[in-house]
């Protein structure tokens, strides 16, 4: 069908065609809220380059847990920065550690929303780095036994899902053995599977406080030039037992998400990570953008591109957008 046959504008003559015949439809259930957690009480401290965004004492995390379950948000996601810092990243698999009483705390208080944990060293290693040092670097596999750990002792604590983002090789398997032997073998994992060496994640970085303090993340982060390998990647997760194969970041990504779509049936999820947040909220706090419309635009690509789940702090604003 061609001119002057066909006139795609015949039906984007008003909203009600084009409502008809709109081929994605972003919903709440699609969303993620991202959440930092400190040790301490009444402490709320906006985060310099993600306005709206805070590190919060348990009891504040509470009632933003709270809001974000009556919005109709399906889950939230962890993020510990502990007080102390060590080279074995100790904090992170403590019993009394942040996360594991944030996550005891949103269970009994706030029932009725998934509390999923960002399973990772970099927020609890002196040296910034997402494993441990050997000869200068990190060493895979004997992150591997700490990451376990790490994952074991959230679900203990009752996480409903654990996100490991630290991009070792193996490490799904050896979490998911290692849930499996502590009798978690219902506790799903979401992995980061192809996740990349990317400069987006700079305002996070502030947030968690876990800039690495020498080198950077390039030797097992994802080169940002490359797309079969982020399927080689993904087949890896797959293979060794992930639930949830996520993309991040997301907007520079698309491609990405795409091709994930396209290759596997599992849930494809994506991360909208802070420096894409960043970018739409200094345009629009310097009016050069129209700031509601950057989001949920921005959030409707990652959607049509194929993910299932959008991790993204603009889950709050977009589901009172959605909720109208
Ligand atoms: C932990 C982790 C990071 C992010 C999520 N988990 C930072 C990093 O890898 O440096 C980034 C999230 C964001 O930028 O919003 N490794």
């Amino acid at each position: 069908m061609n001119f002057p046959d066909y006139r795609p504008r015949r039906l984007r003559k008003n909203e009600n065609f084009r409502r008809m015949i709109r081929e994605t439809k972003l919903s709440v259930d699609d969303l993620v809220y991202p959440l930092f957690v400190v040790p301490g009480k009444d402490r709320k401290k906006p985060i310099n380059a993600m306005p709206g965004q805070f590190q919060m004492s348990i009891d504040h995390l509470l009632k933003e847990v709270q809001k974000t379950k009556e919005l109709g948000i399906p889950a939230v996601l962890l993020f510990g920065i502990p007080d102390q810092k060590d080279e074995t990243a100790s904090g992170a698999f403590a019993r009394e550690g942040i996360i594991q009483q944030a996550v005891r705390r949103i269970k009994e208080r706030v029932p009725d929303i998934l509390v999923i944990t960002d399973v990772c060293l970099c927020e609890y290693t002196s040296h910034g780095h997402c494993g441990m040092i050997e000869k200068g670097d990190v060493d895979n596999d004997t992150t591997l036994e700490v990451l376990a750990e790490t994952a074991v002792s959230h679900a203990k604590a009752g996480a409903d899902m654990v996100a490991p983002s630290a991009m070792m090789d193996g490490q799904i398997m050896a979490i998911r053995e290692g849930l499996d032997e502590a009798g978690c073998e219902s506790t799903p994992i979401m992995a980061y599977a192809a996740k990349y060496a990317s400069c987006f994640y700079g305002p996070f970085r502030e947030a968690a406080q876990s800039a690495p303090q020498f080198g950077d993340r390039k030797t097992y982060q994802m080169d940002p030039a490359n797309g079969d390998e982020a399927i080689r990647e993904m087949t890896l997760d797959v293979a060794e037992g992930a639930d949830i194969i996520m993309v991040k970041p997301a907007l520079p990504y698309l491609d990405i998400i795409r091709r994930a779509r396209e290759e596997f049936d599992l849930p494809i999820a994506a991360y909208n990570v802070s420096g894409e947040f960043a970018m739409i909220r200094a345009a629009a706090q310097l009016g050069w953008l129209d700031g509601e419309r950057a989001m949920m635009e921005a959030l409707t690509s990652i959607k049509r591109a194929g993910a299932d789940i959008i991790l993204t702090y603009f889950a709050q604003d977009a589901a009172r957008i959605l909720g109208k």
